[in-house]
């Protein structure tokens, strides 16, 4: 929610150019390129408008640009109307929340008479009060938003001491909310100054240069080392210096880390989106998460678990806490978990679960899923739970974010950066990493024995052929979706691990061609949702392997006769060889063939993909769609 980029740099970083770390700073295009090329990859924090400050040698003023909308329409002006060279750069792309999408409202904002820039991620939750306070003091307001505030307080602190790290200290001491912020100020044009409080900040280490990032992604072209940032810290960035301290002063230690995964990766790689990208990586986020996590007698090992054994053991029941597509893995995993472990396991939303008095102990294992480890509504939950006396294990894709660093343990998933805001490979990761935590955890109390936890990882290890094998065969499902894009409603049916499969084909569909879609529990239909069904109904079924215990397939073929009897149009996911259901389908996708609770890691892939290229030949964005941030740090 709202990326946030740094940069300053001497002016020259090559070897040659001269000794890196001596010799006057030289203003140049450098800060505007880093900061445009950060705000690119961060733009899938939110797009609705962006904004560059810059400052250098000479520069009298803070020189920016700010524009409603895209990051593109920030390029065009720029060209337009070029900026002067400069030696240090704030850059912003916002997902608004106080005040409408409008160049007044986008960031950066200044005060102290155009010498001080700021720029914020977060709400700022006594604003009013302060707002009014500054007023009635004289100061001027020209924007809707709780940024400018912050950008008014610091300059009020920073004359008052001449000093913009403790003036960030101070404003930050009187800030209540969440908020990164980063300012820079015309009288020290090499200096960035950030504030990090409940809201996401990295620092990059580079050579005669150093960066910000709301994360690595804002900097990883420039360099892989970095330097994660604690609660309540602030960082001071020259070209040859980061200096790290608290609110009220005192020197702090940020913890530093190299970045495994290079700039290609965020790279759509001959794509046409980065939705298209990540959905076609997915046999590689599967295989890569599942790296590693075996000794050489095959038993799983899970390095960065950090809960001892005996209390695992204790664990009497499990409460997953996630948002959006990774409560649907939670959603996923909970079948798995309670039929490995024989622990009760439930499944909440993460906003939900905080607020509702939940019963949580030192027996509990709270496990938070999330693909950015920044979403505030899980990063809360997580929070509570501590505070409770629970355990937390989080699951999560990006290196240096807040969850993990909070949480008592960390499976990570190794699905690399995921660009496009709707979730998709992470989703697949999410579900192979908590099947790795069910394994480990009946490894660990005895509920299976070590050929049994065996067997079912070489089941999960021939997952990534079969994915591949699913998205090979990509061409059908995107017909029919492009034969279907003046639809206005879809539905989708599951029953066990297909329920939470068909909620995620729903979401997807939402968040990408913005039609209504409802995914339903199979056996529910009757109580109620069979009445939407009317002639032509486009409803997807999502079939269990006809090989599956429980007559689950017999079940869901039930429910598409119900359904087809009232003029449903069925578009069904069906196993390879399974004969009976192609009867009652008018569209089917084959998937191969997989144990039943393997099956959601095939199933979901063409509801992707049928989302994709229903929204492509609607003309939407994919990546960037309207009105969604990836990254949710607001509550
Ligand atoms: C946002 C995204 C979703 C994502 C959810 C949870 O709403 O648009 O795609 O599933 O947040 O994000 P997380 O980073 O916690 O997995």
């Amino acid at each position: 929610m709202c990326g946030i980029v740094g940069y300053t740099g001497l002016g020259f970083v090559s070897a040659e150019a001269g000794a890196v770390g001596h010799g006057a700073p030289v203003a140049s295009e450098r800060p505007l390129e880093v900061a445009l090329e950060g705000l690119k990859r961060l733009e899938y924090r939110g797009y609705d408008s962006a904004g560059v400050a810059l400052v250098g040698p000479g520069l009298e003023q803070v020189s920016f640009s700010k524009k409603a909308g895209k990051l593109g329409n920030l390029v065009a002006d720029l060209e337009s109307r070029p900026l002067p060279a400069a030696t240090a750069a704030i850059g912003h792309t916002r997902w608004a929340t106080h005040g409408g999408p409008t160049d007044t409202n986008a960031h950066p904002h200044l005060a102290d008479g155009g010498r001080l820039a700021v720029i914020h991620n977060g709400i700022i939750e006594n604003f009013a009060a302060l707002r009014r306070d500054l007023s009635a003091d004289g100061v001027p307001f020209v924007s809707d938003t709780d940024t400018e505030v912050a950008a008014q307080l610091l300059a009020k602190e920073y004359r008052a001491s001449g000093d913009l790290t403790a003036a960030m200290a101070a404003t930050a001491r009187r800030l209540v909310g969440t908020f990164t912020l980063l300012a820079v100020h015309a009288d020290d044009p090499t200096t960035v100054v950030g504030a990090r409080h409940d809201s996401p900040l990295v620092v990059g280490l580079g050579e005669g240069e150093n960066f910000l990032g709301s994360d690595v992604a804002a900097f990883v072209a420039h360099t892989k080392e970095a330097l994660e940032l604690g609660q309540d810290q602030i960082v001071t960035l020259t070209p040859t210096s980061v200096d790290v301290s608290d609110f009220d002063g005192k020197p702090a230690q940020g913890k530093r880390f190299t970045v495994d995964w290079d700039a290609s990766a965020a790279e759509k790689g001959g794509f046409s989106s980065f939705m298209d990208k990540e959905i076609h990586d997915q046999p590689h986020a599967v295989a890569d998460t599942l790296l590693g996590r075996t000794d050489e007698a095959g038993n799983i090992v899970l390095d960065d678990l950090r809960i001892d054994e005996a209390v695992l053991r204790a664990v009497d029941k499990i409460i997953v806490v996630a948002c959006g597509t990774a409560a649907y893995a939670g959603h996923v995993a909970k079948y798995a978990i309670e039929h490995w472990c024989r622990i009760p396991v439930e499944v909440e939303l993460a906003h939900e679960f905080r607020y509702r008095d939940p019963i949580v102990n030192s027996k509990t294992l709270v496990v938070a899923v999330s693909q950015s480890g920044e979403t505030m509504d899980t990063l809360m939950a997580v929070r509570h739970a501590r505070e409770q006396g629970a355990k937390v294990l989080a699951i999560v894709n990006t290196n240096g974010s807040t969850i993990p660093r909070e949480s008592d343990a960390v499976l990570y998933t190794h699905a690399g950066p995921e660009i496009a805001v709707a979730s998709t490979k992470a989703f697949l990761a999410q579900i192979t990493a908590a099947y790795i935590l069910g394994l480990y955890l009946a490894q660990l109390r005895g509920n299976k024995f070590p050929d049994e936890v065996a067997a079912i990882l070489a089941e999960l290890r021939e997952m990534p052929r079969k994915v591949q094998t699913v998205l090979e065969r990509s061409e059908y499902v995107r017909a029919t979706a492009r034969s279907m894009a003046d639809q206005d409603k879809v539905l989708f049916l599951g029953r066990h691990v297909g329920f939470p499969v068909a909620l995620e084909g729903a979401l997807k569909l939402k968040e990408l061609a913005y039609i209504h879609a409802e995914g339903f529990a199979a056996g529910e239909l009757k109580h109620g949702p069979i009445a939407l069904i009317d002639e032509g109904q486009p409803v997807f079924v999502i079939v269990p392997s006809p090989r599956g215990r429980d007559q689950l397939h017999s079940k869901v073929v039930s429910n598409i006769q119900e359904i087809r009897a009232r003029g449903a149009r069925t578009l069904v996911i069906a196993e390879d060889g399974d004969d009976e259901v192609r009867r009652y389908a008018d569209e089917i996708f084959w998937i191969p063939q997989a144990p039943t609770l393997m099956q959601p890691l095939l199933a979901v892939v063409p509801l992707q993909i049928f989302a994709m290229a229903l929204a492509t030949a609607k003309g939407l964005d994919v990546d960037q769609p309207r009105n969604l941030a990836k990254s949710v740090t607001v509550e």
